[in-house]
């Protein structure tokens, strides 16, 4: 049998691969410089044949769970976070048992934001601790008071040391425990720094045991790259059952919550809060603020009418395009994909004859939103055919749809949903897909809209600019 001992391997610390030898670049990421020695301490491993190991660990008297039973009658509660935003990304509230990361840069508001969690917690949850590693017990207590949380069953530590949380959690029992963050906890018995892709993976296992075997809800900050990934190892996020998304420009009031992943709801789904003086306060309509500085001028700008996770939300499409000095025009993008803004400009070449080959092009989402859905497509577009002919968009209009290859406007999911938020924002023209008409007849019928069917992009333009529309 193999002898118990220590032995150093190096891991990178942007994807947690792991060598026997030093890597300048990583093979499995393609990144730089990030391969750092970690210690391991390796037990035996069993003899092959040795099937003891699998008895040892066999659960003892845990009765199986079958379906006949109600889940929320077993333990699988949730509590309001006293947030609808925050409870809606979490997929309805906070799981008892759940481990839940929240990622963001610096500095974004995610301290603010759980602290403010806890305050809201206290009504449902009977125990909240909120473990600080980065701050002292002071200065979590004045933040607290001025974010106006004030509760006897709301504790604050400042600790740093994860058997010291653990025992504390022994002790306490609490039904909440928040961390702050994970990338400044260690364990002493894990020999590599705080933040290191073996200290981060360690103590998220121990948190992780936390939830699962003792029901604790656990909330681990996490601080993000400057590619936007979260520091540590992509392990981490494997483990967590929701990964949360904290985003927003430092220099704008709104940030935006979204969970890119969730086992207990929507992956997608997006909470809209606002900074304000007195901490962060709840964006009840998100539409209406991300159309705002939308004034009269529709020149090169669209409303593309979107969802994001369940939720419609409605937001401006811009474009610009302006005669280029070089020989490879520049094209660039905020909040949707540069690829397919390549695509959108053939097929404007193929299909509509309109040559943008000698034009700088620039497309940008107000407001910091980051599109993945395609069906922005055709409020791009909108927004390319209005700036390239200097015509102005006909008024309060909003668009969705994707466009394929051969310039076709391809049938989009939510429909429905994204023409009522047009409709309750007092917009009065739709611009969508044919091929959506078909599961739309009920909706069409009863409403004060106006819908303009578009099957391919050939048709797009003589329909939008047409004088009779109105
Ligand atoms: P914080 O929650 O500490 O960010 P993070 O934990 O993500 O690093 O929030 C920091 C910023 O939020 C800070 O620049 C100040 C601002 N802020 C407000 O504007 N109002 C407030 O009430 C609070 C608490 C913070
Ligand atoms: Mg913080």
């Amino acid at each position: 049998m193999a002898k118990s001992k220590s032995k150093t391997i190096f891991v990178c610390q942007n994807c947690g691969a792991q060598r026997p030898r030093y890597e300048g670049r990583c093979s499995d990421c393609g990144e730089w410089n990030t391969y750092v020695e970690e210690k391991i301490a390796s037990g035996p491993a069993p003899a092959a044949g040795d099937r003891s190991w699998l008895r040892a660990d066999a659960p003892k008297g845990q009765a199986l769970f079958t379906l006949d039973q109600n889940p929320a009658e077993q333990n699988l509660k949730r509590w309001s976070t006293g947030m609808a935003e925050l409870d809606r990304v979490l997929g309805g509230g906070l799981v008892r048992g759940g481990f839940v990361l929240l990622g963001g840069a610096p500095g974004i508001g995610k301290s603010t934001l759980l602290m403010q969690m806890a305050g809201g917690l206290a009504g449902g949850a009977e125990k909240i601790v909120y473990v600080s590693a980065e701050e002292s017990v002071e200065q979590t207590a004045h933040r607290a008071q001025r974010l106006g949380v004030r509760a006897a069953n709301v504790a604050i530590v400042s600790e740093a040391r994860m058997e010291s949380i653990l025992s504390l959690c022994d002790s306490e029992r609490p039904d909440v425990l928040i961390v702050d963050s994970i990338q400044t906890v260690y364990l002493e018995g894990v020999d590599s720094a705080p933040g290191s892709v073996s200290q981060v993976r360690e103590s998220a296992a121990q948190l992780l045991t936390l939830a699962k075997a003792r029901g604790v809800s656990v909330f681990l900050i996490g601080h993000i790259t400057k590619e936007g990934s979260i520091a540590g190892p992509k392990v981490l996020e494997h483990m967590v059952d929701c990964v949360l998304s904290f985003e927003g420009e430092s220099t704008q009031q709104f940030r935006l919550l979204r969970a890119l992943k969730n086992r207990f709801g929507a992956a997608h789904e997006l909470g809209v809060f606002e900074m304000a003086g007195l901490g962060l306060r709840e964006v009840a309509n998100p539409s209406e603020l991300f159309l705002e500085e939308k004034r009269d001028s529709n020149l090169g700008s669209a409303v593309y009418a979107s969802v994001e996770g369940t939720r419609p939300l409605l937001c401006e499409i811009q474009a610009l395009t302006v005669a280029s000095p070089m020989a490879n025009p520049r094209r660039t993008t905020l909040g949707v994909s540069q690829t397919r803004v390549h695509m959108l400009l053939a097929v404007l070449e193929r299909h509509l004859e309109i040559q943008l080959s000698n034009q700088d092009v620039y497309v940008n989402v107000v407001g910091g939103l980051d599109l993945e859905d395609p069906s922005s497509d055709l409020a791009v577009v909108a927004a390319l055919l209005s700036t390239e002919g200097r015509q102005e968009l006909p008024p309060k209009c909003v668009f969705f749809g994707e466009v394929g290859l051969t310039g076709e406007v391809r049938a989009t999911g939510f429909a429905e949903q994204r023409i009522r938020e047009a409709q309750k924002l007092g917009f009065r023209h739709v611009f969508l897909p044919a091929s959506n008409q078909k599961f739309l007849k009920a909706l069409v019928e009863d409403s004060p809209l106006k819908f303009h069917w578009i099957r391919n992009l050939r048709e797009f333009p003589g329909i939008l600019f047409s004088d009779k529309r109105k």
